[in-house]
């Protein structure tokens, strides 16, 4: 830990005023050196309330989004915990596939506040200002076959939308295969790519892009594109809601080991799944079907039922599904 990491722990901790003096004994360092980290952090939005003979108190702080913050709130044993928090970079999806070909460790997290070239699904790019997304993705060393790589992104889905639900409150929902959507629009995407050896998986990123605080989108997104401020009404904390993924991908992920697919996760999944039991028009390349959505199945697969009575399984990656009347 370093020192900001641990003036932040002690200051959470302790809730009250601490002594500059109780912190320069704690930790073994000069009034100065206290002093000059305390500036550090009220630069990056902490408010901290200095009381001469008391000492510094932790108040209230806003949307601090800095390694040290996303630290002090990480629950994991191993998501996230090698953390990479970058101020820009052009993809934290291309940053985590560079870092795990130098052998970065099964969990290393990559976070940037802003993408340059933010990559979106079918080759479309991904808009990633900075200040107002949380742009992350993980690296993962998995020892099963690249068949069972696509759950993984299935599980990127209940993960996150756990995650944004424990940390906002909001009502919002999985679109199958793994947007999460609120109010009808999309809040969430996610992108996961794989490094193949023959038929072993060398490593799997899995990178996952929130609307959080952004107020407006541009032209051509904004009928289908929302954020967690807009829904929910205010700025939220990027940091807790990190923290808060991280800690639902663990859980979900440790569970899905035990049977490598989603027997044990499909139930929460399709409580989730806002199209379940609706009707949906499933755009495949050699046609267009409407049916109704009995969600996944064992293996992440959509349950559809067509007008004849038969169950289609759709697999994602081929298709995209809509609802009857627009995008859920
Ligand atoms: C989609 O098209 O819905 C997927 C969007 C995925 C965006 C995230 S943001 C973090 C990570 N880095 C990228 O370049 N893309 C993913």
């Amino acid at each position: 830990m370093n020192l900001k990491d641990e003036i932040l722990k002690y200051l959470k901790q302790e809730q009250t005023y601490v002594s500059g003096q109780e912190l320069c004994e704690r930790l073994g360092v000069s009034r100065t050196a206290v002093w000059k980290v305390i500036r550090q952090m009220e630069e990056e939005g902490y408010r901290i309330e200095a009381v001469r003979n008391r000492g510094y108190r932790l108040v209230e702080s806003g949307d601090v989004y800095t390694e040290a913050e996303i630290r002090s709130l990480l629950t994991t044993r191993w998501a996230g915990q090698n953390l990479i928090f970058l101020d820009e970079v052009d993809s934290t999806n291309n940053e985590a596939k560079r870092q795990a070909e130098q052998g970065a460790p099964e969990g290393t997290l990559v976070v940037a506040e802003l993408q340059n070239a933010g990559k979106g699904r079918r080759g479309r790019s991904w808009k990633s200002p900075k200040g107002s997304g949380v742009w992350m993705t993980l690296v993962l060393r998995p020892e099963f076959g690249p068949e069972c790589a696509s759950m993984l992104t299935l599980i990127a889905a209940l993960a996150t939308e756990t995650g944004i639900r424990k940390v906002t409150g909001l009502d919002c929902g999985i679109k199958w295969p793994n947007d999460i959507v609120v109010n009808g629009c999309k809040l969430v995407g996610i992108l996961t790519e794989m490094s193949t050896d023959v038929d072993s998986i060398q490593h799997v990123v899995v990178g996952i892009g929130i609307n959080a605080n952004m107020k407006e989108f541009p032209e051509e997104i904004r009928s289908t594109a929302t954020s967690l401020a807009i829904a929910s009404g205010g700025p939220v904390k990027r940091a807790e809601l990190v923290a808060a993924v991280m800690a639902a991908w663990e859980q979900y992920y440790e569970i899905f080991l035990q049977t490598l697919d989603l027997s044990l996760l499909q139930d929460t999944y399709n409580q989730r799944l806002v199209n379940c039991g609706r009707e949906v028009r499933v755009l495949a390349p050699r046609g267009e079907y409407t049916g109704i959505s009995h969600g996944i199945n064992h293996t992440g697969e959509l349950l559809v039922e067509t007008k004849d009575g038969q169950i289609r399984e759709v697999v994602s990656g081929e298709v995209s599904v809509r609802g009857i009347y627009g995008y859920v």
